[in-house]
């Protein structure tokens, strides 16, 4: 019988030196297989005196062991090998500049949000959210709109099924029930902007059933209606990237603010196209008004003490206007050619300081 000491260091020699599970398994079937060297010296013990029988296989059964042993050792260290190459291959540097020739685009809304938080994070205002599923109270009631107010009705609201108490949830139909939600919640002063989706049951040209505002909120002892005006006059100029961009307030009415107002900024269309600026015509761009106390009081503000202004600005109306987008229904489309033509790269964060657009 050959050396057993030397064939026990040549397998594990072997098997310390395997590349790959795949060689360790060839070698595993070479020592140790149905043909392999140490199971064909165990098959060879039956012709042996039974001395030297009972000594051999002692001395192959440490053979076995040590290579077995060599074998588990070496394939758990190829395994986290393995594993590890594999992990580094994977890895993702999230820090790396984005390749360009990687589609992603921003959406216009998100980069006109982005814009949007940009000009009222400077003046101070805060972003709040809330949710789109609302009741009646926060969308409504305490908005000071009536029961019988048609905003309320089913051609305009989109209701969903009754619960077990008999009411009706509803998608918001616009984001000032978060004025309602931020009152009741935090203490004045406030001062918060909330982009978010809105819906009403209307579709055409100029309407889609749901779309994006921005709400504004200021709460405090002595906010008057010129603050308002300076606040949106401002929004305005550094919006549209134009330091004389003729703003007009209209007299209106909604039932939570009192006096109520709708802006309109100057523009032209002369040569068939729509510009921006000093012009003939006017478009109208929000909604707005001195903050009704019947809403503070709704919402457990002392409307002796404090009072505010709200607005409610339509962000897809504003995106059209500065973007040149002729079709408001193509926002939502999800076509990859109007997002590759009007997209934004997705790493520019508008700043006031830096620029607003890229
Ligand atoms: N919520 C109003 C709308 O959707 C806009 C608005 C907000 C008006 C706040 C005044 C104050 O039309």
């Amino acid at each position: 019988m050959e050396n057993l000491d030397d064939l026990k260091s040549e397998l594990v020699a072997a098997v310390d030196a395997a590349a790959t599970l795949g060689d360790l398994e060839e070698i595993r079937i070479s020592a140790l297989g149905k043909k392999g060297r140490v199971t064909g010296l165990m098959k060879g013990l039956g012709s042996l005196a039974p001395e030297e029988r009972r000594d051999a296989g002692q001395n192959l059964n440490i053979v076995k062991n040590a290579v077995t042993a060599a074998l588990e050792s070496r394939r758990d260290a190829l395994a986290d090998a393995e594993l590890d190459a594999q992990l580094e291959a994977d890895r993702v540097d999230v820090t790396l500049p984005v390749r360009p020739e990687v589609e992603g685009r921003l959406h216009p809304i998100s980069q006109t949000i982005d814009e949007i938080i940009a000009i009222f994070g400077e003046m101070g205002f805060t972003v709040a959210e809330g949710p789109d599923i609302e009741d009646n109270f926060h969308n409504f009631t305490a908005l000071n709109i009536p029961p019988e107010h048609p905003a309320r009705q089913m051609h305009d609201t989109f209701y969903l099924p009754e619960q077990e108490d008999g009411t009706r949830k509803l998608l918001r139909t616009h984001t000032s029930s978060v004025q309602i939600r931020t009152m009741q919640t935090s203490e004045p002063p406030l001062r918060i902007i909330v982009p978010g989706r809105a819906y009403r049951c209307d579709s055409d040209m100029t309407h889609t059933p749901m779309f994006h505002q921005v709400e504004g909120l200021i709460v405090d002892k002595s906010v008057h209606m010129g603050h308002l005006k300076g606040c949106i006059i401002d929004f305005c100029r550094s919006y549209f990237e134009s330091p004389d961009v003729p703003v007009r307030f209209r007299p209106s009415f909604f039932p939570f603010t009192e006096p109520s107002a709708e802006v309109d900024i100057g523009c032209s269309r002369s040569g068939g196209t729509l510009k921006i600026g000093a012009g003939e015509d006017w478009l109208e761009i929000l909604g707005c008004g001195m903050v009704h106390p019947k809403v503070l009081e709704a919402c457990g503000i002392d409307s002796s003490e404090y009072q505010g202004f709200a607005f409610g600005m339509g962000i897809e109306r504003i995106a059209m206007l500065k973007y040149g987008m002729p079709d408001l229904r193509a926002f939502f489309d999800a076509d990859m050619r109007w997002l590759r033509h009007y997209g934004f790269a997705s790493l520019e964060v508008p700043t006031l300081l830096r620029g607003l657009t890229p």
